[in-house]
């Protein structure tokens, strides 16, 4: 899939832009608070109905306005058309696709497999495992279908297991929660790890060819692996108990990622880190690619910053190789130089205003 039209009114300063994307490369660029952020930002709403940028959507929609509206019209690999739209207010969100209203974003977000680079990449590496977990099932979502009900069916039982401890309930209604509890950690680890071993080799390749070095990821469960989850339920239940919650299972778990057995957030540069999340996000879309024949979006916002001029050329070939739809930002209109084979179009921004520019 891939966007063919893109209408954003009342994002930010976008208040009202009609754009039609082009399959590959999509190059907008502009001056500081012109609105390229906020592009990127539309696309990405459209995808999982939140901002990367902030959690109040308040924030997102333009000063003197109540909603904002994305739509877009999508294709895929036979033509076929989806429209698809999104509303969102401070306390509605609204989704249609093909003019039928529809409950669930994941549906949406399944439609639109959107990855984002930006110069935020490092908090992957640097922030709390829930960031990694958010990775790694993105990519599960999208391969496994079935995975995302698993995932629910999971944190429903969880959260009912917490309410227990913290009512601070009797042993049996609390452990009467532990085997649903145990099928769906199963069901969830299982899945992960099946993924991490399609996607690592993928990951590997990218890495060698962007930093020309290696980096290992593993998989850590969210328990000691020496024993079983249904062990670790039973051994820590005292501690569960005084701490009014579940201290262990996948919604602890975490990648470690390091070189040279050090973790890649305590010995990488800044640009290394950049780099570092750019192979993991071109490993998923090749991956997805690979597994499902699905085209993603991939999002670049201000590809140079961190990167020399040399690192940048080599990255943007790379991700122009993965035939995903890029939309990417820059301050310059020559940030750097596109195959010339590889079909684009060039979009100039100004306070809010999108144009195209004819090459
Ligand atoms: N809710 C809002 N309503 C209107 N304008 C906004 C809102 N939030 C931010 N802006 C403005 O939108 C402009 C575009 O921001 P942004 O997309 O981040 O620019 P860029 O990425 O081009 O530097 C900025 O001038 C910013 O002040
Ligand atoms: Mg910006």
């Amino acid at each position: 899939m891939h966007l063919t039209q893109l209408d954003i009114r009342q994002v930010r300063n976008l208040r009202d832009v009609q754009i039609k994307p082009c399959q590959r490369c999509n190059y907008i660029y502009g001056d500081n608070a012109s609105g390229k952020t906020s592009v990127l930002e539309a696309i990405y709403l459209l995808s999982i109905a939140r901002s990367f940028r902030t959690t109040h959507i308040k924030h997102v929609i333009s000063f003197d306005h109540s909603s904002l509206q994305v739509f877009a019209r999508l294709e895929n690999n036979n033509f076929e058309s989806t429209a698809i739209g999104l509303e969102r207010s401070i306390k509605k969100s609204r989704i249609r696709i093909n003019g039928s209203d529809v409950k669930q974003v994941s549906i949406l977000s399944a439609l639109l497999p959107v990855q984002i680079i930006n110069p935020d990449v490092h908090k992957l590496l640097e922030q709390g495992p829930k960031y990694r977990r958010q990775f790694i099932d993105w990519g599960v979502f999208h391969v496994e279908h079935g995975f995302l009900q698993a995932w629910q069916q999971y944190y429903r039982v969880l959260k009912q297991r917490n309410a227990a401890l913290r009512k601070k309930q009797i042993k049996k209604a609390i452990t009467l929660w532990d085997e649903q509890l145990i099928q769906f950690a199963k069901r969830i680890t299982h899945s992960r790890e099946n993924y991490l071993l399609g996607f690592l080799p993928i990951f590997n390749q990218y890495v060698e060819k962007l930093m020309g070095l290696s980096v290992e990821i593993r998989y850590q469960r969210g328990w000691n692996p020496d024993h079983s989850f249904t062990e670790t339920l039973n051994s820590a239940f005292d501690k569960d108990t005084f701490k009014g919650f579940t201290s262990f299972g996948p919604h602890r778990a975490d990648l470690e990622i390091s070189h040279n057995n050090i973790l890649v957030q305590n010995s990488f540069s800044r640009g290394q880190q950049k780099l570092l999340v750019c192979a993991m996000r071109l490993a998923q879309i090749t991956h997805l690619k690979k597994e499902t024949n699905q085209q993603s979006i991939l999002l670049v916002d201000d590809l140079a910053a961190e990167l020399d001029i040399q690192h940048r050329q080599n990255l943007i070939e790379l991700l122009v190789d993965t035939e995903a739809q890029l939309f990417v930002t820059a301050t310059e209109q020559n940030s750097f130089v596109l195959p010339p084979e590889i079909e684009s179009k060039m979009f100039h921004v100004e306070h809010g205003v999108l144009k195209e520019v004819v090459q």
